[in-house]
């Protein structure tokens, strides 16, 4: 069984010492039903790495800080952002309040920097100021129907996918493709499947238009994945296919040849 603290009743600012003793075991059902995600900052509940700080960080730090930045941490690591939360609460909310000298993060006006809300600034620095917990990841219910898969997918796609590719699915010209109506998406379900487990790099067209960044892989689950894909397959006017977790789960060992690799260099460097 999973277990995780919480703190229901006690309030949180002046006692988070205490609570972190007092902190409750409880199973991460019961946990679920009082904790809906993301409410944590409304909740009097110390926000956890897995539950609230995670899907954070994947939509508005992750472009830069993941698995295989070379020059910057990984905050997808619950260990190295635990060991460097105190620079992450001062870049986050200190800085952003123009008490700390160092640069804010997210970088000034990169698109994460305009995604990312004054609640989820609130929501870190309470974690680091609480002992910086994991936690446990909500159990993802597994969905009975497709219409379930949709509902479960769009919350995911808002907390984690909307960051870059925006809530309306239509990216941002030359830095996030579209997921509207995307050629590329609806051309191929596995390959969509497979971008998702593993990130990409390099260049990629995508309705005519050339793009080359980077998307990060994700820790997420095969049922997340399938929610999250079936949530935009149904949206911004795609095709309507459902993925399921067995679909995901078979295209973890396709890892592609291509993906990870170094951009190609223009012929002008
Ligand atoms: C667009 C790229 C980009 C995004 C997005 C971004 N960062 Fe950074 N971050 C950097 C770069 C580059 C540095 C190194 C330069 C510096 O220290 O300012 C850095 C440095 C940091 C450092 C300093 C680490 C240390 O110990 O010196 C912290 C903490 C940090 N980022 C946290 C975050 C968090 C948290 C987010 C998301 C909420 C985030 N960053 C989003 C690019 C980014
Ligand atoms: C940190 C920004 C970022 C986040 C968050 C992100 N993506 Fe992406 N995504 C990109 C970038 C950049 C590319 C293009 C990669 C390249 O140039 O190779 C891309 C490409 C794609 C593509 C293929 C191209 C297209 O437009 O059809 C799909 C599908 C996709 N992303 C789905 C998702 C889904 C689903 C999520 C959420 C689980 C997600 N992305 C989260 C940045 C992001």
């Amino acid at each position: 069984m999973f277990t995780q603290i919480i703190s229901n009743s006690i309030p949180l600012k002046r006692c988070g010492f205490t609570l972190m003793v007092l902190g409750l075991l409880t199973t991460a059902g019961l946990a679920q039903n009082n904790a809906p995600a993301a409410a944590a900052t409304t909740t009097n509940q110390v926000p956890t790495y897995l539950r609230d700080i995670q899907p954070i960080f994947m939509g508005s730090c992750s472009r830069c800080h993941n698995q295989q930045s070379r020059f910057v941490y990984n905050w997808l690591d619950y260990r190295t952002a635990y060991l460097d939360r105190w620079e992450i609460k001062r870049r986050v909310w200190d800085s952003s309040k123009g008490k700390y000298y160092k640069e804010v993060m997210p970088v000034a006006n990169s698109p994460e920097s305009l995604a990312l809300s004054e609640a989820d600034r609130l929501t870190i620095k309470q974690w680091v100021e609480n002992g910086s917990p994991i936690g446990a990841a909500p159990v993802s219910v597994a969905a009975q129907t497709k219409a379930e898969r949709i509902v479960a997918g769009k919350k995911l796609f808002s907390s984690i996918c909307a960051a870059c590719h925006q809530a309306s699915g239509q990216g941002q010209p030359h830095v996030f493709p579209p997921l509207a109506g995307s050629d590329y998406l609806n051309a191929d379900k596995n390959r969509a499947i497979q971008l998702v487990i593993f990130g990409r790099q390099g260049q990629v067209t995508v309705n005519g238009v050339q793009f080359n960044n980077n998307m990060p892989s994700f820790p997420l689950g095969d049922e997340d994945i399938a929610n999250v894909l079936t949530y935009v397959y149904n949206s911004f006017g795609n095709s309507g296919l459902e993925v399921k977790p067995e679909e995901v789960k078979a295209q973890r060992a396709n890892k592609p040849q291509t993906v990870n690799a170094p951009a190609p260099k223009s012929a002008f460097e």
